[in-house]
C-alpha cells in the first residue's frame, strides 16, 4: 500500500502549520494550495527540506492548481481571510463563501472520495457550504472547532490546577462563536468531576474565558487569528479518519434531527473514522444546557440564513 495522501487548501498560518505537523507525523504525502504565486511552493520545499533534519518520509508538493491534489484520502479547507481585531467571525461570511464554492469544486473534481475538513470561518456555515456545494455524503465534510474549543478549555484547566493537560477529558458543543456551549458536567481530571476540584465561580470563569478564547489570539497577534492550535486540531481529525481510530471528537457535522436540529452545521461529539464522522454520539442534556445548545443553534441558523444558497 502506498502512502496516503493529505491536500490542504490555502497555505497561510492555519495551512501551511497543519501541513508541518502532518508531514511530521509521516500521516501521508502532503498537498499545500494558494492561490499566491510561490508562497505554497516554497512553503513546501522548505518543509520538504526539514525532513531530513526531523527524520520523516512524506512527499511535500506545493502548487497553485489543483492537479497535484487528485486522489487524496483528506482534505483540509483553510483558505479564506481571519478576522482582525473587533471583527466577528461571521463578518468574513461574503469573503470566504466565495473561495469555498470555488474550493470545493475543485477539490471534489479531482478528488470524489476524499473527506474534508473545513476550517475556513464563519466555521459552521463555512462546513454547511461546502456540504451543500460538494454533492457529498455528510459523513465525509466535517468541520474542526470543537477540538479547538476544548483543547483551549483544557489548557485553562490545567494552567488553573497546575496539572497535566494530559489528564484533562472535556467536551464542548454547538457553534464556533461565543455562544458555544462548554459541558463542565462532561469535565474530569483523571476521572475526577472538575466540580470537586473548582469552586463554581473559578469554572464559570474559564468557561467565559474558553468561548473568547479566537478572540484573546486575535487581540494579541493583531494581524491574524490563531494557528498552532486550530492546525493541531485539524490533525488530529485527520489522524483519526486515516487510521481508522473511531476517537470520539466534537466536530461539527450536518444534523437531521440529532440534538432536535436539522438542516444546519453544528458542533456535537461525532465518532471519527475512516468513513468521516461514522457516528453522531447524543448525550443527555440538562434543561440548562438545552437553553444554551439551542441559542447557539439559533445564531447558526442565522449565519447559514445569509448564505442565501
Ligand atoms: N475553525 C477554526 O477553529 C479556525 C481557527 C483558526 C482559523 N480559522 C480560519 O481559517 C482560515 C485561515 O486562517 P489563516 O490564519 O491560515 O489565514 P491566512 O490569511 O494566513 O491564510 C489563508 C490563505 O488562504 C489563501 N486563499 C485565499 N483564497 C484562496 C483560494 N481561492 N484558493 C486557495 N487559497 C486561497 C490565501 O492566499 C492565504 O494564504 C480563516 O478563515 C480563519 O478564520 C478557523
Amino acid at each position: 500500500m502506498g502512502r496516503r495522501k493529505i491536500s490542504v487548501i490555502g497555505a497561510g498560518f492555519v495551512g501551511a502549520t497543519a501541513a508541518h505537523w502532518a508531514a511530521e507525523k509521516e500521516l501521508g504525502d502532503v498537498a499545500l494550495v494558494d492561490i499566491l504565486e510561490g508562497i505554497p511552493q516554497g512553503k513546501a520545499l522548505d518543509l520538504f527540506e526539514a525532513s531530513p533534519i526531523e527524520g520523516f518520509d512524506a512527499k511535500v508538493i506545493g502548487s497553485n492548481g489543483y492537479d497535484e491534489t487528485k486522489n487524496s484520502d483528506v482534505v483540509i479547507v483553510t483558505s479564506g481571510v481571519p478576522r482582525k481585531p473587533g471583527m466577528s467571525r461571521e463578518d468574513l461570511l461574503e469573503t470566504n463563501k466565495k473561495i469555498i464554492e470555488s474550493v470545493v469544486l475543485q477539490v471534489v473534481q479531482r478528488s470524489p472520495n476524499a473527506i474534508l475538513i473545513m476550517v475556513t470561518n464563519p466555521l459552521d456555515t463555512m462546513t454547511y457550504l461546502a456540504y451543500k456545494r460538494s454533492g457529498l455524503p455528510k459523513q465525509r465534510v466535517i468541520g474542526m472547532a470543537g477540538i479547538l474549543d476544548t483543547a483551549r478549555f483544557k489548557a485553562f484547566i490545567a494552567m488553573e490546577l497546575g496539572v497535566s493537560v494530559e489528564d484533562i477529558q472535556a467536551l464542548i458543543l454547538g457553534g464556533h462563536g461565543d455562544e458555544m456551549v462548554p459541558l463542565p458536567r462532561y469535565t474530569t481530571v483523571s476521572g475526577i468531576p472538575l466540580s470537586q476540584l473548582l469552586p463554581k465561580e473559578t469554572i464559570d470563569r474559564l468557561v467565559d474565558r474558553t468561548r473568547k478564547g479566537g478572540g484573546e489570539i486575535v487581540n494579541l497577534l493583531k494581524t491574524g487569528s490563531a494557528f498552532y492550535a486550530p492546525s493541531a486540531a485539524a490533525i488530529q481529525m485527520t489522524e483519526a479518519i486515516l487510521k481508522d481510530k473511531k476517537r470520539i471528537l466534537p466536530c461539527c457535522v450536518y444534523l437531521e434531527g440529532e440534538y432536535g436540529l436539522k438542516d444546519i452545521c453544528f458542533g456535537v461529539p461525532v465518532k471519527l473514522g475512516e468513513k468521516g464522522a461514522e457516528k453522531v454520539v447524543e448525550l443527555d442534556l440538562t434543561e440548562e444546557e438545552k437553553k444554551l445548545v439551542a441559542k447557539s443553534a439559533e445564531s447558526v441558523k442565522k449565519s447559514i440564513a445569509e448564505l442565501k444558497i
